[in-house]
Parts: C-alpha cells; sequence; structure tokens
C-alpha cells in the first residue's frame, strides 16, 4: 500500500500522484463541510498519543483540536515525562503505546527513530517533524496553494533558504502535484541529495521540474508562490550567528519578491523571524499567507487522521 492508505505516515516519498490528488480532494471537503464532521464525530473512542522532543504551537494543538472536534482525543506526551527520557527503548514504547492508543504522532530530530517507532508500534504513526521531513505540514501547503492558485500542475513555486526538513517535504510534494519547483540556498545549505533522487523519480511521472541557483533572483524569477522558513531550525541554535552571515543576501523582502509574479504569494511554515529570513513589510503584507497555511495545518491533518484511523 501506499500513501495515506499505508499504515503510517512517515513521509511523502511512496506516495503516489493520485493519493496526493485524492487527499488534496478530501482535505479542501473536509474543511468546506467541517460542521457536518464535528456533528458526525468519527473519532469517537479513538486516541492519538503524541511525543514531542522539541517544541510545537501548530502541530500540538492543530492535532489536539483536530481529534476532539472529530470526537477523538489526543495525549500530550513529552519525551522526559515519558520513561523513553530514562532508557526505555523506542520498540518497547512503540509496543506499550500500541496497547493504548489508535495512533502515535512524534517530533523529533532522528528521522530513523520514526521509522523504528512505526516497525514496533502495531498503530498508525504519523511524523510531527523530523530532520529530514515535515510531510504533515507540505499536505497544508498544497491545500494553501490550490486555494490561492487553483491547478497546481504548472505552478510555479520558489523557496529561498535553508535546504531543510521543510523543504524536503515541499520538494517531495511539489514532485506529486507537478508543480516546479525553483530552489536558492548559500553554498553548503542544499537539499539532501537522497531527497533529489526521491522527488525526482516522483516528477519524471508527473512532468514537475526542479531547478537550482544559488542566486535567489534568479530562482524566483515568474514565481507563483515564494517560500521560506527559518535559517536556523531546532536543534541548531549553537549555528545562528554563523547562520545569519551565510544566509544574508537570502532574505526573502520587497526586493526579493519584486522579481516574482507580481501575484505571487508568500509562504512560510512558522515559527517566523523578522529581519532575518523574511523582513517584516513581506510577512505582515497583502502577498503573505501564512495565518492560512498555519489553519490548514489542522484540516490537512483532520483529513490524514480520518484516512489512517477509520480505513
Ligand atoms: N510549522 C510548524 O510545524 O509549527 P510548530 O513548530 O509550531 O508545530
Ligand atoms: N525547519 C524548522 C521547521 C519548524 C516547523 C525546524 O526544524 O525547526
Amino acid at each position: 500500500a501506499t500513501g495515506w492508505t499505508d499504515k503510517d505516515f512517515i513521509g511523502l516519498a511512496n506516495w503516489g500522484p493520485e493519493e496526493a490528488k485524492a487527499f488534496l480532494q478530501h482535505a479542501l471537503q473536509l474543511k468546506a463541510d467541517k460542521a457536518e464532521w464535528v456533528k458526525k464525530a468519527p473519532l469517537q473512542g479513538k486516541n492519538l498519543g503524541m511525543i514531542f522532543d522539541k517544541p510545537s504551537t501548530r502541530t500540538r494543538i492543530s492535532f489536539e483540536v483536530g481529534m476532539a472536534q472529530l470526537g477523538g482525543h489526543a495525549l500530550n506526551l513529552h519525551r522526559h515525562e515519558l520513561q523513553l527520557g530514562r532508557g526505555e527503548t523506542i520498540e518497547d514504547t512503540a509496543r506499550v503505546l500500541s496497547r493504548y492508543v489508535d495512533a502515535i504522532l512524534i517530533r523529533t530530530h532522528s528521522h530513523d527513530l520514526v521509522t523504528q517507532l512505526a516497525e514496533a508500534a502495531d498503530v498508525p504513526v504519523i511524523n510531527g517533524l523530523t530532520e529530514r521531513e515535515h510531510p504533515c505540514q507540505a499536505l497544508a501547503d498544497i491545500m494553501t496553494l490550490a486555494e490561492c492558485k487553483g491547478e497546481l500542475a504548472g505552478r510555479i513555486c520558489c523557496y529561498v533558504g535553508d535546504g531543510n526538513n521543510v523543504l524536503h517535504s515541499l520538494m517531495h510534494i511539489a514532485a506529486l502535484t507537478g508543480m516546479h519547483l525553483s530552489i536558492s540556498t548559500p553554498k553548503g545549505y542544499e537539499p539532501s541529495p537522497a531527497i533529489w533522487q526521491e522527488a525526482e523519480a516522483i516528477a519524471r511521472v508527473t512532468g514537475s521540474t526542479f531547478s537550482f541557483s544559488y542566486d535567489p533572483v534568479q530562482a524566483v524569477k515568474d514565481a507563483d508562490a515564494v517560500y521560506t522558513d527559518v535559517w536556523a531550525s531546532m536543534g541548531q541554535e549553537e549555528e545562528k550567528e554563523q547562520r545569519a552571515q551565510a544566509f544574508a543576501g537570502y532574505q526573502v523582502n520587497q526586493e526579493l519578491m519584486s522579481h516574482a509574479k507580481p501575484d505571487a504569494i508568500f509562504m512560510h511554515c512558522l515559527p517566523a523571524y523578522r529581519g532575518l529570513e523574511v523582513s517584516a513589510d513581506v510577512i505582515d503584507g497583502p502577498q503573505s499567507v501564512v495565518f492560512q497555511q498555519a489553519e490548514n495545518r489542522l484540516h490537512a491533518q483532520q483529513a490524514l487522521l480520518l484516512g489512517l484511523l477509520l480505513s
């Protein structure tokens, strides 16, 4: 099985274009019919265990509220409040949690840890962000792009900044939906070659293309959407200064936006740092759709939960 009919949701590399399309339609429909879904409470009696190794505002709250709205319940589990924080193995944690909850969400550093958890768990495991990928974000991003731009195939999305987890999942989803992705990062901060290969394999089927330039001005040319993320991700706090220097010239500001299409939207997964990766006038200006993206986390993840828990 592939995609959201798979047991887990750890990444998007094994999704097919049809799954992505079906997911998007389902998520948009669920958003439109929210009141009916809330009345039906289809997740009544279902529990989601959420393990957080790193801070979170959007992921934690949108999953918790998302479960509650659909009649279910979510438990917030911090690593340090679990025996996991005292050396109990991830496998034993997975086996025990599988006997209490219907799905497990995990946000942690290591992608391999999530894979190990999923292998040992009998219930679906959802990746709430690792160093490698942030697939839940990408689901909300295609909802937002579809709402703002209609048909995704053929649209040009440009990502400027750090070649990180958010970019990796954007590469997968762009390939799945036939978008063209133009990427610009400083030297040494390019996306992972393994992800690049995964995305290109999907792109060969959908006709999506990928381009790369160290020059952000060239990269944003003709873009329908300009996307950026923090320069120092969680766990990279001590590299902050060094990164601020390496990324100077990669700020998304009015000047850079002026090279994109006049009706281009500005996207950011949040949290954002005004004056670093984005200027205040862009993120707080009329082209910004960042809070629509944040809202869509809720709707996209509810569609995901319905797919994983009721199939
Ligand atoms: N975009 C995102 O995942 O935000 P949080 O870190 O607040 O969950
Ligand atoms: N790249 C960021 C995304 C936060 C949602 C991080 O990993 O911290």
